[in-house]
């Protein structure tokens, strides 16, 4: 019990949080692929930079998180480590699901996949994290079709999805469209003009001797419902549908009556439970074929089908939403979610963003990936992505070991990154040369490694009007507080921890 009296989970070095440097994107236009309207992002490196950088731009802004993080098995795969210890797994969660709860929209939710190792504590980890209130559910999917014969205790043919709403009180998930299967169980033996019906139980169990009444069949022969049944509906309904024609009784008129149920009338989709078997959504095989499809020389160990996250993505959002991986190993959820016309953002630290997601996605774009739900979705390529690098750390070391400003760091990235830094939105006017970050509607921010005097800000201040100036200068001569709209910041003081957590980079412009 923590000192609080709260229950809470607890573990080595859960005080220590790091707030991370916002970083600047850096978009590799080489890599970028298809069309170039597209907000489409394609992020290779550490996530919890990346997610940092994407906070200022897209907090609640996106409708539906799939991760799908290392499972902390003690593995270690070809193309990631998969055996952080048991504390240091968790901090690495919490701190990148925080961000993570910061950039999903009211109306959104989280889908996370993972196993028995670390599932218990997940659900305590996220219970802390968007609130015990929010969570809806712990789907179970069959990974695996047929019983580890080699496995020591039980074979383990499952993983979970376990899902959260960002306020589970407004989140209501989409409907599973119906299957073929289901529909066709629907006929049409007397010709309806309201076209197919399945025949539903006229009797029920919840007695009530009001609705226990003999019907005369069309055949003269007189029913009764069965022992401690009654029927469904009174006299005066029963009255009513057979008038409307919504009583079955066989095709000689001789059987017990039944509900005739009118397809068209039926809930146009249906409720997902919460066990997922391999037969609707794929298991770890059929993700393997998919993606020896595109690279087969160097088969990525741990995909997820694109069933399974095209369930994902069928309940937690719509077409035009954006949605987000930050875990995206070999690119499922982006290629995914392309083909069902979602926008997406993916981060993948590994080499693999070169080597797997961006050919996956580059396919996709070209329409040439016909594998995985391509079919089902009649997708014939299109759109396109932008490709992104994480910016190099803005502050570094000059020779006598001050911080100071990364060389690597034109004029645009240092307004760029001192947006982020102040969180503004950098939107830099072609024509305004001070108006770099936005706050507020009237709210602007310009970063000048400049000296500035009190005329040059008299002249920006002639064009300013009503809205308001933050400027993040080299220093300033004059009454800096000349006007009443105009703040100067000689030598703004972002902070943050290092990943260590120990170390405060001091900023002097
Ligand atoms: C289980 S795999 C995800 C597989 C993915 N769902 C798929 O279908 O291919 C986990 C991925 O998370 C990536 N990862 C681990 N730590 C990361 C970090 N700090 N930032 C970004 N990616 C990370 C790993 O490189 C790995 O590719």
């Amino acid at each position: 019990m923590a000192k609080n009296n709260k229950l809470e989970l607890t573990w080595a070095g859960k005080d220590a949080q790091i707030s991370p440097e916002p970083r600047i994107l850096l978009e590799d236009k080489k890599k970028s692929y298809g069309d170039q309207d597209t907000e489409n992002m394609l992020i290779h490196g550490d996530n919890l930079l990346a997610l940092k950088s994407l906070e200022a731009d897209f907090a609640g802004k996106v409708k539906c998180i799939y991760i799908d993080p290392p499972y902390s098995t003690g593995n270690a795969f070809e193309h990631y480590d998969d055996g952080y210890e048991h504390s240091i797994w968790l901090s690495l969660m919490r701190d990148r699901l925080e961000i993570l709860r910061n950039l999903l929209a009211e109306d959104g939710s989280i889908w996370i996949s993972i196993d028995d190792n670390e599932q218990a504590y997940l659900k305590m980890l996220m219970d802390e994290v968007l609130g015990r209130q929010n969570f809806i559910n712990n789907v179970i999917w069959q990974k695996k079709y047929a019983p580890q014969n080699d496995a020591k205790w039980l074979s383990d043919n499952h993983d979970f999805i376990m899902v959260w709403a960002k306020d589970k009180n407004t989140w209501r998930p989409n409907l599973l469209p119906r299957s073929e299967e289901m529909n066709a169980r629907y006929k049409n033996p007397d010709t309806d003009p309201r076209g197919v019906w399945k025949s539903g139980d006229l009797s029920v169990k919840t007695y009530n001797t009001a609705t226990d009444y003999p019907i005369t069949t069309p055949s003269g022969r007189c029913v009764n419902p069965p022992a401690g049944y009654c029927w469904r509906v009174s006299k005066e309904k029963f009255a009513e549908m057979i008038s409307d024609n919504r009583i079955w009784f066989g095709p000689t008129g001789n059987s017990v009556p039944s509900i005739k149920r009118f397809l068209s009338e039926v809930k146009q989709g249906l409720t997902s439970m919460t066990i997922w078997t391999y037969q609707e959504v794929g298991h770890n095989q059929d993700a393997k074929k998919e993606v020896i499809a595109f690279n087969s020389k160097d088969v990525f160990a741990t995909p997820k089908p694109e069933r399974l996250i095209e369930r994902v993505l069928t309940l937690g959002s719509n077409e035009g939403d954006l949605v987000l991986d930050s875990f995206l190993g070999s690119g499922t959820t982006a290629a995914v979610a392309h083909k069902m016309g979602r926008r997406w953002i993916g981060i993948e630290l590994g080499d693999h963003a070169y080597t797997h997601c961006l050919p996956r996605l580059k396919k996709v774009v070209d329409g040439e990936d016909q594998g995985g739900i391509s079919k089902a979705v009649a997708w014939k390529g299109g759109g396109g992505f932008k490709f992104y690098e994480l910016a190099s750390s803005l502050i570094t070391k000059d020779s006598r070991g001050f911080d100071i400003i990364s060389k690597e760091y034109n004029g645009d990235m240092l307004a760029e990154a001192m947006c982020k830094i102040m969180g503004f939105k950098y939107r830099p006017d072609k024509s305004v040369f001070w108006k770099q970050g936005q706050g507020t509607e009237k709210n602007w921010l310009f970063t000048t490694t400049m000296t500035l005097t009190e005329d040059y800000l008299e002249e920006i201040h002639n064009d300013l009007g009503n809205d308001s100036l933050l400027i993040c200068c080299g220093g300033f001569t004059g009454n800096k507080d000349a006007f009443k709209n105009i703040a100067i910041k000689k030598s703004p003081r972002p902070s943050w921890k290092n990943a260590n957590g120990t170390s405060q980079a001091i900023l002097y412009l």
